[in-house]
This record gives structure tokens, C-alpha cells and sequence, in this order.
């Protein structure tokens, strides 16, 4: 499963970039709504640290103007990948966009239903929110288990790309049910790094390698 972060904030992206682990980067309005700056320039900034599909989303309730919005932002980077609401319009523009060599990443999926539906108009990716079903007492895991498993036995090109991400244990349930991609927030990544046993375990081996490098130097 490759990992994506989820977030606007260039210097969260800049230092996770620095671990080597991220494969690309997916925003939203909600996101570019915590950072200023211009998001133009946010998403080409975002290009340059991360070499992998950096999602775009495009606010418009019409085809034409998905369209025509998906493809100005598109033009800033060959790896902007153009991220719509999923409903009819979205469908009917994602199937233009393809036509012009422009990525979809079809987002707010919440059922295999419409995760068809998103691949079948040739959405390069198809993004299952788990965290909302949470925050409402329903299970996400669920949900994107059936997500899965109903593109696995289908013969379209769509990347599953788990969202709304809450905790790492959502990562790990989407690695091992196969999902293509996690987007992580940078809070829930720092969650995964760390681990007190792994800290105590290097404060033992430092005090050891210390311990020993003395007793040498007397
Ligand atoms: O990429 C979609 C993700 O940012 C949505 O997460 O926490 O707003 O449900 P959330």
C-alpha cells in the first residue's frame, strides 16, 4: 500500500517528504482552509516536494466548470491530479478530463455503489471516507473493505485511496484488506513513528554504548 499525507501545510509535507515515505500528496478545501498563501502556488510548491499524484480539488456544481477548473489546475504540474465531488456532474466530468489525459481522483465515496460508479467514468482514483462513518457510530472499515473488494473483481484501472483517516489502526486495517493507497494526516504519521517501547529501547542502548565507550576511554 503506498502512503499519501493529507494535508495543505508545506512544512509538515517538507519534513515527512524528508522520511522517504510519501508517495504523493491530497488536499482539499477544508485543508487549504488552515494554510494561507495562494493555493496555486501552494500546489506547485507541494509538486516540487513530492515527486508523486498531488490531488486538487475543484469546488463547481457543473460539468462545464468542473471541467474547465480541473483542467487550469491541472496545468500547473504534470502530477496534479483533479479531485471532485462524487454525483452525476463529477461523473460526466471525469470521463472529459480522462479524454484530455487529465487524472480524477473521485472523493466523499461512502459506498462500492458509487465506488463503481467512479471507476467505471475512468476515475484514477476513488477516495472512501472511513473517518466520517466513524464519527457518526459507523463502521469505515467496513465500508472500504466492500469498496475493495468489489473493484478488486472488476477490471478497472481505479486506485483505492483510503480517507479520512482517524488513527493508525485505520492505516494498518487498509494495508492488510489491500487498499492501493492511505492518505494520513501528519498528525496520525507522527502517531505511527513513535512508540514508547521503541523509545526506551534506544535510551537502553545509547546508556549501554555510552556505558561501554567509558570503560574504553579509562
Ligand atoms: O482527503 C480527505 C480527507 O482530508 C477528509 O478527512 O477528516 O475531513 O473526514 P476528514
Amino acid at each position: 500500500m503506498k502512503l499519501f499525507v493529507d494535508t495543505a501545510d508545506l512544512n509538515d509535507i517538507e519534513t515527512i517528504a524528508s522520511w522517504g515515505v510519501v508517495a504523493g500528496v491530497t488536499t482539499n478545501p477544508t485543508l487549504l482552509n488552515q494554510v494561507e498563501g495562494d493555493p496555486d502556488d501552494i500546489y506547485r510548491r507541494v509538486c516540487e516536494l513530492v515527486d508523486g499524484p498531488i490531488s486538487a480539488e475543484v469546488v463547481a456544481d457543473a460539468r462545464g466548470d468542473m471541467v474547465t477548473d480541473g483542467r487550469r489546475l491541472a496545468a500547473i504540474h504534470d502530477n496534479i491530479v483533479i479531485k471532485l465531488p462524487m454525483g452525476a456532474e463529477a461523473l460526466a466530468a471525469t470521463a472529459s478530463l480522462r479524454a484530455v489525459g487529465i487524472r480524477v481522483n473521485m472523493t466523499l465515496v461512502f459506498t462500492a455503489a458509487q465506488a463503481l460508479l467512479a471507476a467505471a467514468s475512468g476515475a484514477a482514483f476513488v477516495s472512501p471516507f472511513l473517518g466520517r462513518f466513524d464519527d457518526i457510530g459507523q463502521d469505515g472499515i467496513e465500508s472500504l473493505r466492500e469498496i475493495v473488494e468489489a473493484l478488486a473483481m472488476s477490471d478497472y484501472n481505479t486506485e483505492v485511496l483510503a480517507a479520512s483517516i482517524r488513527n493508525p489502526v485505520h492505516v494498518v486495517e487498509a494495508a492488510r484488506m489491500g487498499s492501493d493507497i492511505a492518505t494520513i494526516p501528519p498528525k496520525i504519521l507522527y502517531q505511527m513513528l513513535n512508540h514508547p517501547l521503541t523509545a526506551a529501547g534506544i535510551e537502553t542502548f545509547n546508556a549501554d554504548a555510552a556505558a561501554r565507550a567509558e570503560r574504553a576511554a579509562s
